[in-house]
């Protein structure tokens, strides 16, 4: 099969596969619809946890019930709550943490995430993470709050110790606008 060069997303998914091992704890900092946090949950198996955050509660229920659906509700603490307030809720250190910025699809435009917040959360998850973790973020620039969120993000990760953390960005350079961009933090051993 030819080899294919694939998107943001697909390198998310990939990191946090090649990551992530059963009995892990996990934090999905932005729970959506649920499809992280059920590849996650999928992910740690059944002795693991993953701790997912959303400020929406109609997010939560939708990711309750596709867990629900999938046999993996008992792996998961859904948190209605900021993800800057993570160290609040999240016990012990994690393998990986994953960021789907922006709004909610299909949901409501002006609840998205800002970067004052996204900030604080991904400072606690950087924090939180065990030798050899992941963060992984997906950007979205295209809108207002997206563009300055991204051009925040590059902003901080460039400042990041490279002693500390590997930090590497994966963008198409001829890409049409608002395609995503994906980070991959790695703090060292
Ligand atoms: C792009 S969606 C996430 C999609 C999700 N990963 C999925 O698989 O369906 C971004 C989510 O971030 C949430 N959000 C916005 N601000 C937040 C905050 N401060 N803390 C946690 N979630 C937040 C929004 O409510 C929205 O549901």
């Amino acid at each position: 099969m030819d080899y294919e060069l694939k998107s943001a997303r697909f390198l998310a998914r990939d990191v946090l596969s090649r990551a992530v091992r059963p009995g892990d704890t996990v934090v999905d900092a932005t729970m959506g619809n649920g499809h992280d946090t059920l590849f996650l949950c999928e992910a740690v198996g059944p002795a693991g946890r993953v701790y997912a955050f959303d400020v929406q509660p109609e997010a939560v229920e939708s990711t309750r019930v596709r867990l629900r659906e999938n046999g993996v509700e008992d792996r998961a603490v859904l948190v209605c709550d900021g993800h800057q307030r993570m160290d609040a809720h999240v016990s012990g250190k994690i393998r990986a943490a994953v960021f789907n910025l922006g709004w909610l699809p299909g949901g409501d435009h002006t609840v998205t995430t800002l970067w004052e917040t996204t900030r604080e959360a991904v400072e606690k998850a950087l924090s939180l993470l065990l030798p050899m973790g992941v963060l992984v973020i997906c950007a979205y620039p295209g809108h207002d709050e997206g563009n300055r969120e991204l051009r925040e993000l590059i902003r901080f990760l460039s400042a990041l110790s490279n002693r500390e953390y590997n930090v590497l960005h994966q963008r198409f350079l001829n890409a049409s606008s608002g395609a995503p961009e994906c980070f991959v933090v790695q703090k060292m051993g």
